[in-house]
């Protein structure tokens, strides 16, 4: 009996520890923190975000990002009961609920990436940057490449094939019960899956490291720089004549480091 008592002593104290840890575990998965703001913080579209930020509209408004609102895919499927499925609608579209399954705007546009802007659109002149996210401001990498991989990326959480609940500022990947798929080359949306397999990833380097949401020159992929130049701002010592002499014209980092498109940025076999 003495034993037991002396087990029960320890047993109550080493519980409540084991559950303070399991809180400490729960809370630290799911940091960084949303701000206060974004519980009331609602949708109010890109025509709203034009009227202070012209030219950024202008300069989003070449970019795939933007024509995503005419090219939805479940446009020729109007007809057909059940779609968009949520997985469309929340990579298509901005400000997705898929509840109600409605969306405040059609195409990715500002609030996809920067949260819901009402709070923003209201503040006073030291409370506005307060009340917006921006993807390169975040506090980890993790998160700034959450912003784009909620749609860049083949991922569930729990039953669900999207990002439900994601807003901009928190960790996708620390999510409860997020798991990425294994996708294969040539799948579209997939560069969170490939680009956390590598190197890059390791070292922080995240997409926007690489790629610009709002170029004022517009270019194919985003850029920042083209290819070589992109590349050999962090790379210096590798340049096309000294590390790739064999290369044909016209062939950029990109042809022998992600083929197909793909993110991993492997040394080729
Ligand atoms: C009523 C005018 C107004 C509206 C509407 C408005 N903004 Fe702003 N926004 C501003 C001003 C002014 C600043 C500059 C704040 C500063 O520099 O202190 C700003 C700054 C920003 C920034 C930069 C924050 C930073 O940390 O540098 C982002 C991003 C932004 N706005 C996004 C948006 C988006 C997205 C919308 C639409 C949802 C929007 N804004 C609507 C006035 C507005
Ligand atoms: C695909 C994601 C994405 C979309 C869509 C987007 N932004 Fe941004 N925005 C960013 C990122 C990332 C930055 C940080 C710097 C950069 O990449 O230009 C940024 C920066 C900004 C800034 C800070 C000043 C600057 O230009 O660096 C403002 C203001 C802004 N965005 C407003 C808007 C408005 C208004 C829209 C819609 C018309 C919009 N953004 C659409 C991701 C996005
Ligand atoms: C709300 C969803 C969503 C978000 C957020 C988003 N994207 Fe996209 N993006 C898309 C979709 C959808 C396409 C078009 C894919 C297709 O149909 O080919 C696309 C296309 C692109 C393209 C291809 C454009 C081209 O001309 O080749 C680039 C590059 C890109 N996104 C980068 C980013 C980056 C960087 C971020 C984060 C700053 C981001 N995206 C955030 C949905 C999103
Ligand atoms: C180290 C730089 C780098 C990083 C990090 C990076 N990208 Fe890219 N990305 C590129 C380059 C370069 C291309 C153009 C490849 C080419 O020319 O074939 C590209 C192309 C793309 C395309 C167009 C793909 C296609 O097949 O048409 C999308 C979409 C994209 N990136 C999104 C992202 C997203 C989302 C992230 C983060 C999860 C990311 N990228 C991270 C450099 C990068
Ligand atoms: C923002 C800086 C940055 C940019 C831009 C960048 N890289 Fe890197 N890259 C790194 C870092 C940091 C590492 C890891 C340490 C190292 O090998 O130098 C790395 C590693 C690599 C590796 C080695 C991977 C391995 O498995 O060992 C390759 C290949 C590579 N980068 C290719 C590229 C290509 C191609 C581009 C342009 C599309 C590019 N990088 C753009 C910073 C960058
Ligand atoms: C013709 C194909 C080819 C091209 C083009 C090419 N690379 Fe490579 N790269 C390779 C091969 C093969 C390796 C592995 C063997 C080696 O290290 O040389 C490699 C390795 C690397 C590494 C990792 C090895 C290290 O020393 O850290 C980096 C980083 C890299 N390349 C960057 C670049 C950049 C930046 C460019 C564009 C300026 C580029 N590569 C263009 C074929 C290529």
């Amino acid at each position: 009996m003495k034993k037991d008592w002396k087990l029960q002593g320890w047993l109550i104290p080493g519980l409540v520890g084991m559950l303070f840890v399991a809180i400490i575990t729960v809370a630290l998965a799911v940091a960084p923190a949303l701000p206060e703001y974004m519980k009331t913080a609602t949708y109010i579209t890109s025509a709203k975000c034009k009227m202070c930020h012209k030219a950024t509209f202008t300069n989003w408004s070449t970019t795939q990002h933007a024509k995503n609102a005419d090219t939805c895919p479940w446009e020729a499927d109007k007809a057909k009961p059940g779609t968009p499925t949520p997985e469309m609608a929340a990579r298509y579209t901005t400000g997705y609920d898929p509840v109600a399954k409605t969306w405040a705007e059609k195409g990715t546009a500002c609030e996809a990436c920067h949260g819901p802007g009402s709070e923003h659109m209201k503040a006073s002149k030291d409370e506005r940057k307060a009340k917006i996210r921006v993807a390169t401001q975040l506090e980890t990498p993790a998160a700034q490449a959450s912003v784009c991989g909620q749609c860049h990326g083949q991922f569930s959480i729990g039953d669900k094939r999207f990002a439900a609940g994601y807003k901009p500022g928190m960790d996708l990947l620390a999510m409860d019960g997020f798991k990425l798929d294994d996708v294969k080359p040539g799948t579209k949306l997939e560069q969170l899956n490939e680009l956390v397999t590598s190197e890059h990833w390791k070292q922080g380097v995240v997409c926007t490291s690489c790629h610009l949401a709002h170029p004022d020159k517009a270019n194919e992929h985003l850029l920042k720089a083209p290819v070589v130049e992109l590349c050999t701002g962090c790379h210096k010592d590798k340049t096309m004549a000294a590390h790739a002499p064999t290369a044909k014209d016209g062939d950029t980092c990109a042809t022998c480091h992600m083929p197909d498109g793909m993110h991993t940025f492997t040394e080729p076999k």
